[in-house]
């Protein structure tokens, strides 16, 4: 198994990521991803599901704007630093700790649902994704950005705009691009990244 396949495999793992969030402070900073915060005056305030959270930087930005966040990882270390961002920003998130494998969202639950850098392997990530626009209520939205790599297939963990799309099914698209930017995220996203975002909403009436 080389370096680059036993890094996937291990990313599957929570204490990968147990790991990574017992350093100190936060790996991806305590500001919200600009992508979303780009887009937040778009979408109904109500109820938002941050999927892959983390440490609870977007979740902590959703609910001082108004939203009722349910942040959902399947790190607990990271959950744990989610509810004390939050709590020092005057704020509480729910949080819930999961594996997105077999991640039940519910049905037309949600106002809101975020997937930023959560970028589980493709065959969790297509199981998942098929079942947005399900837990989404008519005229919510969903936002997305993670690293893209040139030319992945649909197999990638890190695919296109393009491949996302199709597995997003019954979803409107605004926004869905590939793009070279600078990251300036915590110590772990820190430099150019070649990314794709998603600004997708589930149709009014059906
Ligand atoms: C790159 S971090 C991004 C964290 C956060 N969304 C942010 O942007 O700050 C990826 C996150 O996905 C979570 N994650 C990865 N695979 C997962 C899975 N199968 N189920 C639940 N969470 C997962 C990790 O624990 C980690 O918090």
């Amino acid at each position: 198994m080389t370096a680059h396949m036993r890094d996937g495999v291990n990313r599957n793992r929570p204490q990968y990521w147990d790991a990574r969030f017992a350093e100190d402070g936060f790996a991806y900073g305590t500001e919200p991803n600009d992508f979303l915060v780009s887009v937040v005056q778009q979408i109904r305030v109500g109820d938002a599901l941050c999927l892959c959270e983390g440490e609870g930087r977007n979740a902590t930005f959703l609910t001082q704007r108004g939203f009722r966040c349910t942040a959902v990882d399947f790190s607990p270390v990271a959950l744990r630093k989610a509810e004390s961002l939050a709590a020092q920003r005057g704020v509480i998130i729910a949080t819930r700790c999961a594996d997105m494998a077999g991640f039940d969202p519910g049905i037309a639950q949600w106002d809101l649902v975020t997937m930023i850098f959560g970028q589980p392997d493709c065959t969790i990530r297509r199981a998942l994704y098929a079942r947005i626009a399900t837990c989404l209520r008519p005229g919510g939205a969903f936002v997305l950005e993670t690293k893209a790599e040139e030319g992945a297939t649909a197999e990638s963990r890190y695919p296109g705009s393009a491949n996302l799309c199709a597995e997003l099914i019954d979803l409107e698209f605004e926004i869905a691009r590939d793009g070279l930017r600078v990251l300036k995220e915590g110590r772990y996203h820190d430099g150019e990244q070649r990314t794709a975002q998603i600004f997708a909403f589930k149709r009014l009436k059906r």
